[in-house]
């Protein structure tokens, strides 16, 4: 599968971009990066590192450093550690960025690979929008979205209705529902019910000493984080909407038109509404079963 990760890496980023890395059924195309977790260039920065970290050669390209209609936000440093990596304040990258912005490296890569591409975006889905107003084509060039965002049927994890990416910019979010691509939401009603906890990195170390180690020491500080809110161990968001991008039966999946809540005390929110195309929205999951597929790559 042609696959490109739009990111805002952050530790359960790094997670999936080094799954995606491991995975066999995986070709990743590309990263592009967004504000978010941490600001866009230190995404970038980030993003690079993990290009390197996993032996990969493909590009990077940064995109937006605030959402499409209001202004910058502040990263989520309390969440995520001051650079991104938790703890980790240290990572070295010796690449650049290729010059193309992201919007623009994704409308060259859909019209290249089109219909095979699956695009998935795990931070603000600012990016995505930009590429629509670039290309009219570009949604149609696209195989899939399959993006990380979103709380249909449970509480928000930045407000007690919304989701953090689709809170950092829901009016992308409205752009993107609305442009006749084939969508997948995998949102926090199903990414909250898998929780990684630090016997979990151990386990992980053990399976895969390299990416294991690394990903071990960064989800320190995000455990502590999800433990101050009362919550053992963290959700596998970034990760499991990969795995639903591979493996498309791996989730429930219920189909409804999205409503994205603009504006005001309930920003971000995504209900079930009417006057927009249907998507898919993940709703349930195996707990157990995910997690031993999210090992497996790194076997
Ligand atoms: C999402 O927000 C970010 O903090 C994570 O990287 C993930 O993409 C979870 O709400
Ligand atoms: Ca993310």
């Amino acid at each position: 599968m042609k696959m490109i990760i739009d990111t805002d890496p952050g530790v359960d980023d790094a997670m999936a971009i080094l799954y995606a890395a491991a995975h066999p059924g995986i070709e990743l195309l590309g990263l592009t990066t967004v504000f978010g977790n941490v600001t866009v260039e230190q995404a970038t920065r980030n993003a690079l590192h993990l290009v390197e970290r996993a032996g990969l050669d493909i590009p990077v390209a940064q995109g937006a450093f605030k959402p499409l209609v209001n202004g910058p936000i502040e990263p989520s440093q309390h969440v995520h550690g001051p650079e991104g990596f938790g703890d980790i304040t240290d990572i070295t990258v010796s690449r650049k960025a290729i010059s193309e912005s992201a919007p623009e490296f994704l409308v060259r890569m859909a019209r290249e690979y089109r219909g095979e591409l699956v695009l998935c975006p795990v931070g603000p889905i600012t990016n995505i929008a930009h590429a629509i107003a670039l290309d009219p084509g570009f949604a149609g060039n696209l195989a899939e979205i399959v993006f990380m965002g979103g709380a249909l049927d449970v509480p928000g994890n930045v407000s007690p209705v919304a989701e953090a990416n689709t809170y950092h910019d829901p009016h992308a979010l409205d752009v993107v529902v609305q442009s006749g691509a084939k969508i997948r939401m995998v949102g926090l009603d199903v990414t909250n019910k898998v929780l990684l906890d630090a016997a979990d990195f151990a386990a992980l170390e053990g399976i895969n000493p390299t990416h294991g180690a690394f990903l071990r020491e960064m989800s320190h500080f995000y455990l502590e984080f999800y433990k101050s809110r009362g919550q053992i161990g963290c959700g596998l968001h970034d990760p499991l909407t990969l795995m639903s991008a591979v493996m498309p039966d791996l989730l429930g999946l219920t189909v409804t038109p999205l409503a994205v809540t603009l504006e005001g005390p309930e920003a971000g929110a995504t209900r079930r509404g009417a006057g927009r195309p249907p998507i898919e929205v993940a709703t349930s999951c195996n707990p157990d079963q995910v997690k031993d597929l999210f090992f497996a790559p790194f076997r």
